[in-house]
């Protein structure tokens, strides 16, 4: 097996001093579905940024792809990025126009900027956008304005729109935060069976405990910018995870 995340010694210290990470080492190999749980300010948002360059690491190594992150050029890095989705809390669509375009959005990398321009589109890239919608269950919802969409609506088009980039790897910080329970199982479910089904790798860094250990293959627990626990989901204990939030495990037994 060919790794396809490598963090060796991954360090970064922020402007104002705070070290984020301080010395995380973590493979993980191809189409694994990784969790990154701990609690507030544990690095795991700085960690996903750090693993495509969004955030310069101050130390240690990351190779991705087979790519030296750090050392890599502009060029290499654009490329790199091309065929990483990124999902997040905040979803980052287009809000005044439609579902279908914004998805359209993702082929930006690797179709240039006639993406932004409807008449410019090809049919092709239209068929494209509108599998990837339907893949996600929002054909019907195509032409809807993405500010009347409701939140797990609008995560189904970001992760379509994460599609469109035919991606190898998708980085999820907090995909579900911010719907309810119902609709964020559907899209952790979705996440997963779409990972399985293109063998996609996917690191997710999740605050739902128990949404880890539904959908996700393997743990990394973080805290205070240290990798504390690493290991196969169903290996997994309350007590483990408790003591990566500190916390007393009756009260992750409730949450399970
Ligand atoms: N731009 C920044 N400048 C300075 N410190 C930062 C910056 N971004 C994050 N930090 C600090 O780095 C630490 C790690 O932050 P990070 O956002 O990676 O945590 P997190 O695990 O994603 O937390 P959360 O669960 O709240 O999203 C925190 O203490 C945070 O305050
Ligand atoms: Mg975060």
């Amino acid at each position: 097996m060919t790794a396809k995340i490598v963090t060796t010694g991954l360090a970064l210290r922020y402007r104002n001093g705070h070290e984020a990470l301080r010395g995380v080492d973590l493979v993980v190999g191809p189409g694994e579905l990784v969790a990154l749980v701990g609690s507030n300010g544990a690095g795991k948002s700085s960690l996903l940024r750090c693993l495509v360059r969004l955030q310069e690491p101050t130390g240690g190594s990351v190779v991705v792809n087979g790519v030296n992150v750090r050392k890599a050029g502009a060029r290499q890095l654009r490329r790199l990025r091309q065929d990483v989705g990124v999902v997040s809390q905040r979803f980052n669509l287009v809000e005044r126009i439609g579902a279908f375009h914004n998805v359209v959005h993702g082929a930006i990398g690797r179709e240039g900027s006639r993406c932004l321009v409807p008449a410019l589109c090809t049919t092709a890239l239209r068929a494209e956008a509108m599998e990837c919608l339907d893949r996600v269950g929002l054909a019907d919802l195509a032409r809807r304005r993405v500010d009347t969409l409701s939140g797990g609506q609008r995560q189904r088009v970001a992760i379509a729109r994460a599609l469109m980039q035919k991606p190898w790897l998708v980085l999820a910080d907090e995909p579900v935060a911010s719907l309810d329970p119902s609709a964020g199982r559907d899209v952790m479910e979705l996440l997963r069976s779409i990972a399985v089904e293109r063998e996609l790798t996917v690191v997710a860094a999740l605050h739902q405990v128990d949404f880890a250990l539904t959908y996700t293959q393997r743990i990394v627990g973080m805290q205070a910018g240290k990798v504390v626990l690493d290991r196969p989901t169903p290996g997994c204990t309350v007590e483990q995870l408790s003591a990566v939030y500190g916390a007393d495990p009756g009260r992750l037994e409730a949450v399970n």
